[in-house]
């Protein structure tokens, strides 16, 4: 903790970036331009399994500008051993290696890439490319495939298999006095963040590459591109210095980065390759998946039984893994819990993590089937929570480092106006409109990762701050500025935040909502350091006023270093720099998680979401009309990028409640709506009230800066509370997400 004031911590500060943002200064991936550039277009399959049984590309050749067509028969070199195919944040199994083979995995896999003097003239080449293929069976339908469930053999790294049973639940449950049972299924969602994936390679002279890439971590793409491609660490620099949204799409490294490389490195020039919207949607997605929730309590609600089995989709080739069930066993106390978690494969491209993976289903589903159950009960959804709360993680048996869940319940209904909700369904209504109001919990990991940081104070006195982060959207830069400026004493213009480049002091993928604690406590360890280097050097000064000073006796403000006690005695940082005879001074800061707290403590950022919708039962058309986001998510850096992300994370899950849904034709094995027009996602006519609220929780244990992170948490709960809310309203259960005009319509009335 600093010791002056803070002042910009806590504050609702603007972004630091916003300006060059608004302007169109920040330039992104694919913006990054240089003098005979050549531009790569990817070509993708039309099946989704099979092989290609020949290429016609004497049109496509043809072309005025084409400069290349590199196709599995003329691939550039590339490792051979799929192992350094992987990166990262790989699931287990064989990662996807383009234009490797005649093979084909999924639709919408790339199986050329045309380079060319300009963008148009790649893109119209490729769709002179004439290919034939040899299709196999193919199954993208994951309801075919359940009874080939499995669970995967080799666990991915950083996602819990689901706890081993606890208690007798089968026993418990046949026990109980009250129970249900239901199925649910959240369709896929697709990635669609607003910058699509481009990679802009630039090949200096010697070979030396500066890649500009859309990814979530430039270290992860450079460790990718080292690896596939054989170089050397110096010789492949990777920047990402703003990212326009990725919510996981970008943690693994994506087709357009292999191939502007690959590209690049054959041709001896730079090149840039971009996805179209279509391909985004041949890229990782989020998986489709059945659940069946079985829960039973005693008369008063206390839950007596827990199981909750998934199944969800991977590809053929690789086992992608999230942990969908391990919450209901614990996000409420129940002896009796029981949790299986299997995979099915498909021929679709491998999912990936998109925003809360795993936990945006899962709770889903547990959060809709206790809803039911309170029905079941009599008793009010919101007061079931309560009688249920867990004191502890009952899964792994260790305390919480904080949990205001209890203050978020009653924060939020008090915002929301809770206790003027009519018990029983179909009680509301606004004119013809019928009135519901739902509500569900929020969980999400409260991680802190290895990360490091440096600060550097210049000789003027002001300072840098600097780790490999990357910002997609979240505030990394302005948190980390807010950070470096209470150090210092400093204002906001003082210091510089460097982040988004593979260069700079290490830092995991920005994922899993740990950034901000992470590289957030790395850039206060190394503000600390510098502190304790700057006051040596004043101390040390001939005739220095802090010579008798001690550490805690001063303080940073102004540029200068004084005595609390009495601030006309001090110095300013450019007097002492000039007479240490230094430009600059650095110092190091890191952090990693304390094994031994690990052992006894587990961490998650909590909520609690109330959702209002109205729903016009005659045209089946549902508006979410109200949602109250109350969140406990230890210090918040930032009340107003931290609440953005919450409305980011509400939004996207009113997506997943009523809209977002990749769809089908299990026939052909395609993806039939690969675009803004069919595929929806909440626009701002679907996007009313929104209300977030950070409860106050201390937590000195969850990182040094007591911060639990906040990218994912807004997005867990949401569609629970969006779909109790219908049912609040019509007496209608859907449990098939999104829930669309048709369920509605077709919907069983309440019985
Ligand atoms: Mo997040 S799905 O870890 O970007």
């Amino acid at each position: 903790m600093s010791v002056i004031e803070q002042l910009h911590v806590g504050r609702p500060t603007s972004r630091v970036d916003g300006r060059l943002k608004v302007t169109g200064k920040a330039q992104y991936a694919a913006e990054y331009s240089t003098n005979g550039m050549l531009y790569g277009y990817i070509v993708s399959s039309t099946i989704a399994a099979g092989h290609i049984s020949s290429m016609d590309l004497t049109a496509a050749r043809r072309m005025p500008g084409v400069v290349e067509i590199f196709t599995h028969e003329n691939r550039g070199k590339a490792a051979w051993l799929d192992r350094k195919w992987r990166d990262d944040v790989a699931p287990p199994g064989h990662p996807f290696r383009p234009l490797h083979s005649d093979r084909i995995l999924f639709d919408g896999q790339p199986v050329a890439l045309v380079v060319a003097e300009t963008f148009e003239a790649a893109r119209d080449a490729a769709s002179l490319i004439a290919i034939a293929y040899e299709a196999d069976p193919h199954c993208t339908e994951l309801a075919r495939k359940r009874n080939e469930a499995y669970v995967p053999p080799e666990k991915r790294s950083g996602i819990p298999p689901p706890p081993d049973p606890r208690g007798a639940a089968e026993q418990a449950y046949a026990d109980a006095p009250v129970k249900i049972s239901r199925d649910y299924r959240i369709n896929p969602e697709h990635h669609n963040p607003m910058e699509m994936f481009g990679s802009t390679c630039v090949y200096e002279q010697g070979g030396k590459l500066t890649i500009y890439d859309k990814t979530q971590g430039s270290q992860n793409a450079q460790g990718y591109v080292t690896s596939v491609f054989g170089l050397s660490g110096d010789d492949v620099r990777v920047v990402n210095h703003y990212v326009g949204g990725a919510f996981g799409s970008g943690l693994r490294p994506q087709h357009q980065l292999f191939f502007a490389v690959m590209a690049s490195l054959e041709l001896e020039r730079s090149v840039r390759v971009t996805m179209t919207r279509k391909q985004m949607f041949h890229i990782g997605y989020r998986p489709d998946n059945y659940q069946t929730v079985s829960l039973a309590a005693d008369r008063d609600g206390r839950l007596q039984s827990i199981m909750h089995d998934a199944v969800a989709a991977t590809s053929h080739y690789e086992d992608y893994q999230e942990a969908v069930v391990n919450w209901s066993g614990l996000m409420y106390h129940c002896d009796n819990v029981k949790l299986t978690y299997q995979l099915a494969k498909l021929n679709t491209a491998t999912p990936c993590d998109m925003r809360a993976p795993g936990a945006a289903i899962g709770v889903t589903a547990m959060e809709c089937a206790l809803d039911e159950l309170a029905y079941e009960l009599g008793i009010d959804p919101l007061e079931m929570r309560r009688i249920n709360f867990a004191q502890k993680d009952e899964n792994t048996n260790k305390e919480f480092t904080s949990k205001a869940l209890m203050e978020c319940y009653r924060a939020g209904a008090a915002a929301f106006g809770w206790e003027r909700r009519a018990q029983q369904p179909r009680a509301m209504r606004d004119g013809r409109q019928l009135v519901g109001w739902g509500v569900s919990t929020g969980i999400w990991d409260a991680f802190l990762q290895k990360a490091q940081a440096s600060a550097t104070l210049k000789q003027d006195g002001t300072l840098e701050v600097a780790t490999a982060a990357s910002d997609i959207g979240t505030g990394t830069w302005t948190i980390l500025t807010q950070i470096g400026a209470d150090a210092f004493g400093l204002p906001l213009e003082d210091v510089q935040a460097r982040i988004g480049d593979s260069s700079l002091p290490m830092s995991p993928v920005e994922g899993g909502s740990w950034t901000a604690a992470s590289n957030g406590s790395a850039v206060q360890a190394a503000c600390d350091a510098l502190k304790q280097s700057l006051f040596k050097l004043a101390t040390k000064m001939a005739n220095s006023p802090l010579a008798d000073a001690s550490f805690d006796d001063v303080a940073l403000e102004g540029r200068r270093i004084f005595r609390k006690d009495d601030p006309a005695r001090g110095l300013a940082i450019s007097e002492i720099m000039h007479a240490a005879g230094l430009s600059e001074l650095t110092e190091q800061g890191k952090v990693s998680p304390s094994l031994i707290q690990m052992m006894n403590y587990i961490s998650y950022t909590h909520s609690a979401v109330f959702a209002e919708v109205q729903v016009d039962e005659d045209l089946g058309v549902v508006r979410v009309t109200r949602v109250v986001c109350a969140a406990a998510a230890g210090r918040i850096l930032n009340p107003k990028t931290a609440r953005s992300q919450i409305l980011g994370g509400v939004v996207m899950g009113i997506g997943m409640a009523l809209h977002e849904e990749g769809m089908t034709d299990h026939r052909l094995g395609k993806i039939m709506n690969a675009n803004f027009a069919e595929y929806h996602i909440p626009a701002h006519a679907d996007v009313e009230d929104i209300e977030v609220i950070f409860v106050d929780e201390q937590d000195d244990k969850v990182s040094p800066i007591g911060v639990k992170g906040l990218g994912e948490i807004g997005i867990v709960g949401t569609a629970a509370a969006v779909a109790n809310a219908i049912f609040h309203a019509t007496g209608k259960r859907v449990r098939d997400f999104p829930i669309t005009i048709d369920k509605i319509l077709t919907a069983p009335p309440l019985s």
